[in-house]
């Protein structure tokens, strides 16, 4: 008797294992409260709701640490669009908000990546790390951007046709190598339709055809993009990859995509690049598939910056 209990215990503990090791991952849900936390501190210019921090919590807005009471943070916004993955596995998640106005309605044009690091002990937040553009930043347009995004479907990927981790990473990081790497630009996997808004400018018009190669780097000798951190949700196709764009004169830089089947869907760019002197000329979306030669200057920045 206590042998063959025995024996269903082993059982029971063979099959627990699986289960033990999925619990191990970070709860989703808590991570996605967190954020929606976040969001709403945005939303009311106040921290106070922001709870569980860490001791060695750490505040970076576009690279540079500060106090998170000295940034974004003293405006009330108003949250235009809102997107919010999850990392199961590194517990972290990343959020694209655009806005166009701030809580009062008057003008506040931002469009901001944010990618917040949890503890896997017990959630508690030590990194909230965000990309802020606005106007002056790279083709930045956020009423456009809107515009653009609000057209796009990023929904759940059916559990059966989802790409891995480990594709999403590669993917991701042979595109953001394509600055110092010629090879890494067949080792892409390029989807089509696939559409890339770059701030405010989109390289699709809706076409079947649509391609994200439009105005990729020519020159591949450029200085890399570096200091990557990750934020990786396969449930979403997505991975976030904020970094410094070295060679656009170390630009902090988002860059989120989105993969499904295995390929480019959807990737968004926000760069705190220089590009004050696109306000007075910004393109028109428009429908022809080559590039106005003006921001195909990203595949070569070095010479136009330089
Ligand atoms: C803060 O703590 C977390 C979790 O223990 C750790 O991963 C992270 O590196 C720490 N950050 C700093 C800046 O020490
Ligand atoms: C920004 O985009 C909107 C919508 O497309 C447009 O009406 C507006 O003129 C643009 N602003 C600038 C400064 O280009
Ligand atoms: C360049 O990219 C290719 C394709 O991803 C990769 O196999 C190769 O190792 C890369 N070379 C360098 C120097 O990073
Ligand atoms: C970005 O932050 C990292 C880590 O704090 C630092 O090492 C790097 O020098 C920074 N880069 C720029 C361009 O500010």
């Amino acid at each position: 008797m206590q042998y063959r209990l025995l024996g269903i215990c082993a059982a029971a503990f063979g099959a627990f294992m699986p289960l033990a090791a999925a619990q191990s991952e970070c709860d989703r849900a808590s991570i996605e409260a967190f954020a929606d936390d976040y969001v709403a501190a945005h939303e009311t210019g106040s921290l106070s709701n922001l709870e569980n921090i860490a001791e060695n919590f750490t505040y970076l807005e576009n690279n540079k640490t500060q106090e998170i009471t000295s940034g974004i943070f003293t405006k009330a916004l108003k949250i235009a669009h809102r997107h919010t993955i999850v990392d199961t596995v590194d517990c972290a998640s990343f959020s694209e908000l655009i806005v166009t106005q701030n809580a009062a309605g008057q003008p506040a044009p931002y469009v901001i990546g944010t990618q917040i690091r949890h503890n896997p002990e017990d959630l508690s937040v030590y990194l909230i790390d965000l990309t802020v553009s606005t106007t002056g930043s790279w083709l930045f347009n956020s009423t456009r951007t809107l515009e653009y995004v609000t057209k796009e479907s990023w929904a759940l990927i059916d559990e059966d046709k989802r790409d891995t981790r480990e594709a999403l990473r590669l993917a991701a990081d042979a595109y953001l190598d394509m600055w110092h790497n010629k090879s890494a630009i067949d080792a892409v996997p390029w989807g089509t339709p696939c559409v890339r808004l770059e701030g405010s400018v989109y390289t699709g018009s809706g076409l079947p055809t649509d391609s994200c190669k439009v105005g990729i780097p020519t020159n591949n000798n450029q200085a890399p993009n570096s200091h990557r951190r990750y934020v990786t949700d396969v449930t979403y196709g997505s991975i976030s990859v904020l970094c410094i764009f070295e060679h656009l004169a170390n630009a902090p830089d988002s860059h989120e995509f989105r993969m499904e089947n295995g390929k480019f869907r959807y990737i968004h760019t926000i760069t705190l690049a220089n590009s004050g002197f696109f306000s007075a000329e910004l393109p028109e979306p428009k429908p022809e598939p080559a590039p106005p030669a003006r921001y195909r200057v990203r595949g070569d920045s070095s010479a136009r910056l330089g």
